[in-house]
């Protein structure tokens, strides 16, 4: 999709569908500056519209350019946010899809909001609701893509209007690509093909990718790993992905890790297949936020020094397979009496987040679609996230879920007590890697936990990172969920006051 600002005036727009989001108290103000441009029909079509939030009229102007005008109340001016502006362009897109309109603009409503922010909202709202993943239909016959959107923009903000547009832009593609990996059909995406499809995305956009193969990562000694692949015929990859720009302000690197199990049948500890193994193609949702992140860094230029960890496998109950109560050792060297086949996102976290301290990282990050108890906890709203207790824990939780509100993508704390910690003591090795029925995703955090000796961020995203009924710019199935929390995450973590001493 092609998007750009304009300040031409409003009937020299030549388009199918020109959206005009009204907030209530502005509807005066509004149909007056329409009519003048597009005749009086304006009036009396929109005569009875008040601004209330998704109220929608349709006219059809006698003059100008533009072939239709949807008006779409926003509700209460002082309440629209950058959400409100995401949801009111994406209500845009489904509009322009059911009339299958090709070319859209949108007149970029007067708020508090900075004009920047607004207009990268307007477009990530409206790509991320245009997007289908249609790969897999012989017959698209049916669909229109959206060729062109254009933000509607007055005078003397265009130039950060263009800015935050082409941002905008940038970021939904960036989440487009997160999507596409967690809807392809796994045997699309063994840990191999995976390993291929982010060397792509690295050599496209001008980042590094390097990735090892099993020997590697036996040489290396991630146990977790290996012991979670060892019942799947295909061999694991670890891939390491780096952002190195000349003009990075950190010296030590802030590495993300994404959980890539490219499917999760449980293992022998398998999973009972209604509504639980159905969506497992989705628990690499971790590893792709990490690649759609990675773009979005290299295509933003943001001036940060950042390392990906990918360790990818599926978990599946071959003759080889690891079992329950057997005790493997970890690329740390602690050992870890494995209960559970299920719980193995945690194990082969673990190897990357223990491979992380070889960096002497400020800080790492890890995303994954870790455990069935946060969906119980938080839905698919929110992401869990956590952190551990060293410098600066209060200032670095309450960034990310600054992130989280600004972006959309939000995430909501749980605790981290020592007291959890206990759960996971085991009889014969350091640890065992489940805990339990109680408190779920915080004792996964507290397995974690023992891997690592940074600041250190978790994020347990089961819920948010794959939909079974659609949202507002969220369709069903994978949703891209942390390439936006991480791209406003580290855009703000780079501010140069951070690391001027
Ligand atoms: N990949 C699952 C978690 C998950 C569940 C993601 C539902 C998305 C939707 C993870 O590997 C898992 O199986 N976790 C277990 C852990 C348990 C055995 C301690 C779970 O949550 O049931
Ligand atoms: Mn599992
Ligand atoms: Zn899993």
């Amino acid at each position: 999709m092609k998007v750009s600002v304009t300040t031409i005036p409003l009937d020299e727009l030549d388009i199918d569908l020109l959206l005009v989001p009204v907030a209530e108290g502005a509807v005066e103000a509004t149909l007056k500056a329409l009519s003048e441009q597009f005749g009086e029909i304006v009036r009396r079509t929109a005569a009875d519209f008040t601004g209330a939030p998704d109220e929608l009229v349709w006219l059809y102007p006698e003059s100008g350019r533009a072939r239709r005008l949807a008006l779409v109340g926003m509700g209460p001016a002082d309440r629209v946010d950058l959400e409100r502006l995401r949801r009111v362009a994406a209500r845009g897109a489904e509009l322009a899809r059911e009339r299958k309109v090709v070319t859209a603009a949108i007149v970029r409503p007067q708020t508090s909001i900075d004009p920047e922010s607004a207009s990268q909202a307007l477009v990530e709202g409206f790509m991320l609701a245009a997007y289908r993943f249609t790969r897999y239909k012989t017959d698209t016959s049916d669909l229109r893509e959206i060729e062109r959107l254009v933000i509607h923009e007055t005078g003397e903000d265009e130039k950060a209007s263009r800015r935050g547009a082409e941002r905008g832009r940038i970021i939904a593609e960036c989440v487009m690509t997160a999507r596409d990996l967690v809807n392809l059909s796994p045997d699309e995406k063994t840990p191999t093909k995976f390993a291929r499809l982010i060397e792509q995305s690295a050599k496209k956009y001008g980042y590094e990718a390097d990735v090892w193969d099993k020997a590697l990562i036996e040489e290396e000694g991630m146990g977790g790993l290996l012991a979670v692949n060892r019942g799947s015929p295909e061999p694991p990859t670890f891939t390491v992905l780096t952002w190195h720009p000349e003009n990075a302000l950190n010296e030590r690197p802030v590495v993300l890790v994404g959980k890539g199990v490219v499917f999760d049948t449980g293992g022998l500890s398998l999973k009972p297949t209604k509504d639980s193994m159905d969506y497992m193609k989705s628990d690499m949702a971790g590893a792709a936020a990490v690649v759609g992140a990675m773009e979005a860094l290299a295509r933003l230029k943001v001036p940060l020094y950042v390392v990906g960890l990918i360790p990818a496998t599926d978990n599946r109950p071959g003759e080889n397979a690891y079992v329950p109560g057997e005790v493997i050792r970890m690329h740390s060297g602690k050992t870890v009496e494995v209960l559970n086949t299920d719980a193995e996102g945690r194990l082969i976290l673990a190897d990357a987040l223990s491979y992380a301290r070889t960096y002497r990282p400020i800080l790492v990050i890890d995303l994954a679609t870790l455990t069935g108890a946060q969906i119980i906890a938080l839905g698919t709203e929110a992401a869990a996230v956590m952190t551990n207790n060293v410098e600066g824990a209060e200032e670095r939780l309450q960034a990310i879920v600054a992130a989280g509100e600004r972006s959309g993508d939000r995430v909501h704390p749980l605790p981290m007590y020592d007291e959890y910690a206990k759960l996971l003591e085991s009889d014969v090795a350091d640890l065992k890697n489940i805990g339990g029925r109680e408190a779920g995703s915080i004792t996964a955090a507290k397995f974690l936990e023992h891997f690592v000796d940074y600041p250190w961020i978790h994020i347990d995203m089961a819920g948010p990172a794959f939909l079974k009924e659609p949202k507002p710019y969220r369709p069903k199935g994978g949703t891209g969920f942390g390439v936006r929390l991480l791209v406003e995450f580290l855009r703000d973590f780079a501010s140069p006051r951070r690391f001027s001493s």
